[in-house]
């Protein structure tokens, strides 16, 4: 299949399950609708997708990788929630909609995010697989979501603010607070398929070499990008006074630097048969727009 109608056939059956998730939660206020509102809003589901793809490579079926997928997706919804507020990038735009604090207020948009984070965490453990992939589901995608990877990402990058950060430095924050993520969306589809510790391995590598390429094409765009198009303000990283490879490197480096990383990613996968589906995903995210 080619690439873009695989990557619309995985956006669609993300897109259900979520959907079905978020019509069981309670309503209590307007936390379903603000839980809903942005978990709903089109995203472009590219750390589900992975999780898919990944499972799909080492030979899973695709709805063993589902609810891992659906978990961590609403885990970072809730990172953008909260990322948005004013007490941290202050952003009014998301996904081409206002943010969520703008719609629903700060305390409900707190909640939203803390409801997210918390029944993501439900929908692992009762995740249809044997209890060792579920326990290393939740390991993964705690680790990679706490202090260890993407909430100490995100305090280094608002602690980084007004500062001339350096290479080394800026590479950290990005890997902390984006490529924790998409490394562990990767390593939950190898989980779910059951794969060898090479196998997951060899997927985690990939994946991080593609979140530090999918930061740096963010930062990229949030200077050279179309608002309408990557449906979320531009200049809000110069606006805020972080330090991204765009400010310090410049917009031409960059592009090479993420054409770089990405034919780095791909190298990882060479040894496995099937892997043309996520080699072409990583072109594809390179060369994004949105
Ligand atoms: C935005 O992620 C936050 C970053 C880590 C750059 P995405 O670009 O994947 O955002 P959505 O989910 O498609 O809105
Ligand atoms: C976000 O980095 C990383 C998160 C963990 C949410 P950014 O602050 O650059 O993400 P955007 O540009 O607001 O999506
Ligand atoms: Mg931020
Ligand atoms: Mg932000
Ligand atoms: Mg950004």
């Amino acid at each position: 299949m080619e690439i873009t109608s695989q990557l619309r056939a995985d956006q669609t059956r993300i897109e259900e399950a979520l959907a079905a998730y978020a019509a069981r939660w309670p309503a209590y206020g307007a936390l379903r609708d603000a839980m809903s509102y942005s978990l709903l809003s089109g995203g472009k589901r590219i750390r589900p997708a992975l999780t898919l793809a990944v499972c799909r490579l080492f030979g899973g079926r695709e709805e063993d990788a589902l609810p891992f997928a659906c978990a961590l997706e609403m885990v970072h919804t809730y990172s953008l929630i909260h990322d948005d507020l004013p007490c941290m990038d202050d952003d009014d735009f998301r996904r081409g909609r206002p943010t969520n604090h703008k719609v629903f207020g700060e305390a409900n948009a707190v909640l939203a995010g803390d409801g997210l984070l918390t029944a993501a965490f439900a929908v692992l453990a009762e995740a249809p697989l044997p209890p060792e992939r579920i326990c290393q589901g939740v390991t993964t995608l705690a680790q990679a979501a706490g202090p260890a990877g993407m909430v100490g990402g995100q305090v280094l990058d608002l602690l980084g603010e007004g500062q001339s950060l350096t290479e080394e430095e800026i590479t950290r924050i990005e890997n902390l607070k984006t490529g924790c993520m998409i490394e562990a969306a990767a390593r939950l589809g190898a989980i779910a398929a059951g794969s060898t510790p090479q196998e997951e391995a060899a997927a985690a590598d990939y994946a991080r070499k593609l979140g530090l390429a999918f930061q740096v094409r963010d930062d990229l765009l949030d200077v050279v990008g179309d608002e309408a198009e990557f449906g979320k303000p531009i200049g809000s990283d110069l606006a805020n006074g972080k330090s991204t490879f765009a400010a310090l490197k410049g917009v031409a480096a960059c592009e090479a630097w993420v054409d770089e990383l990405t034919q780095e990613a791909i190298a990882y996968l060479n040894p496995f048969p099937g892997k043309e589906y996520l080699c072409g995903l990583a072109h594809v995210l390179a060369g994004r727009t949105k």
